[in-house]
């Protein structure tokens, strides 16, 4: 049997039941595909329930609001990705009536749909033989066929995509992209992949060479930056704090946080009672504060470390217009502030 035979024969026996593999509705296969890209099977699973029940149909989620949205998909990071399926959504329901696009050429046009979608919802979807290369597929090929092309340069992605390509099974196309991602996920998986019990271990050149640990091989490229960030956590008589919405571009675009100040170090306490942004904030106000965390904590995005503390300020007016702590939790936010939220019970 050849690799395509045996992959998709182990899908038909070991592959795992999930909604989505019960459906060809490409709305339903589009956001399925979009929160996997975030995130595992495991931890996706919850947000794809909740999209589909909350947003049945690709009308529904087109009239939605964004501020929904942006909830329903609290905690996945990456909030682009569902500022995008928003756009789609309504470019399908206003200018397509309602019909998704059926081609591969079709589909990539829609915004926030890469390769990776396109590939995975024209074969899925329409059978069309597209071959998807998503982290999984290249960890599959470079060990089983032993390239050590690095899947992160030019050469590489032309490579992958192009081997892809013409291991694809033209008549089951959406069933072997699964099965190759499913293979990957659960069998040849990063760290203490099974193989012993693989159906290719036979011919799989990574096994021989005992090279499977350094495969597959990624350039290191982007260069991290470090960032302070304090949030002020203001606290009033009748319970109400400022949160606000984040307009600036950049993370987190629409999402609400506490008012931010951003400094090139760390801040002592002094620091912080002088600093230019406080004082012209606070305006003379009275005011109390302290640190809710005295050791930075780091939130680590895929380009930037957050170094991140929060001053608690108590004052008897806030400065602007505030919210009640009750309702905090009704707006979307980083995942940041909702541990703050959650370690600081209001
Ligand atoms: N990972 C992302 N999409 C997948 C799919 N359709 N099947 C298996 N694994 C996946």
């Amino acid at each position: 049997m050849n690799f395509t035979k045996v992959l998709t024969n182990w899908y038909s026996i070991n592959k795992r039941d999930l909604p989505w593999r019960n459906t060809k509705n490409p709305y339903h296969i589009w956001l399925s595909e979009i929160i996997l890209q975030q995130t595992q099977i495991k931890q996706g699973l919850p947000y794809y329930e909740a999209f589909v029940k909350n947003f049945p149909t690709v009308f529904d989620l087109a009239s939605a609001d964004e501020q929904d949205i942006l909830k329903l998909w609290q905690g996945l990071g990456y909030y682009s990705r569902a500022r995008n399926l928003h756009v789609s959504a309504k470019h399908i329901a206003n200018d397509l009536n309602g019909k998704f696009p059926k081609i591969y050429s079709e589909i990539l046009k829609l915004k926030g749909v890469g390769d990776y979608t396109a590939s995975a919802i024209a074969s899925i979807c329409f059978n069309e033989p597209t071959a998807v290369v998503d982290g999984n597929v290249y960890r599959v090929l470079s060990r089983y066929f032993g390239i050590q092309t690095p899947i992160n340069s030019t050469q590489g992605i032309k490579e992958f995509k192009s081997l892809a390509s013409s291991l694809i099974d033209i008549k089951n196309p959406g069933d072997y992209n699964q099965a190759i991602m499913e293979f990957g996920a659960t069998q040849c998986k990063p760290k203490n992949p099974y193989c012993i019990v693989c159906p290719l271990s036979d011919s799989c050149v990574a096994l021989q060479k005992s090279i499977i640990e350094v495969l597959p091989v990624k350039l290191k490229k982007t260069k991290l930056t470090k960032r302070h960030f304090n949030f002020l956590v203001f606290l009033t008589p009748d319970k109400k704090t400022i949160f606000e919405k984040r307009s600036s571009k950049g993370i987190w675009q629409n999402l609400y946080q506490f008012p931010l100040i951003e400094t090139k170090k760390q801040l002592t306490p002094e620091d912080f009672y002088t600093l230019r942004e406080v004082t012209s904030y606070l305006n003379g106000m009275n005011f109390k504060y302290r640190l809710f965390n005295t050791k930075e904590l780091v939130h680590k995005l895929s380009h930037q470390h957050l170094h991140t503390r929060f001053w608690i300020i108590e004052i008897d007016k806030l400065p602007k217009d505030g919210i009640l702590y009750s309702k905090i939790t009704d707006y979307p936010m980083p995942k940041l502030i909702s541990n703050f939220i959650e370690a600081f019970e209001f």
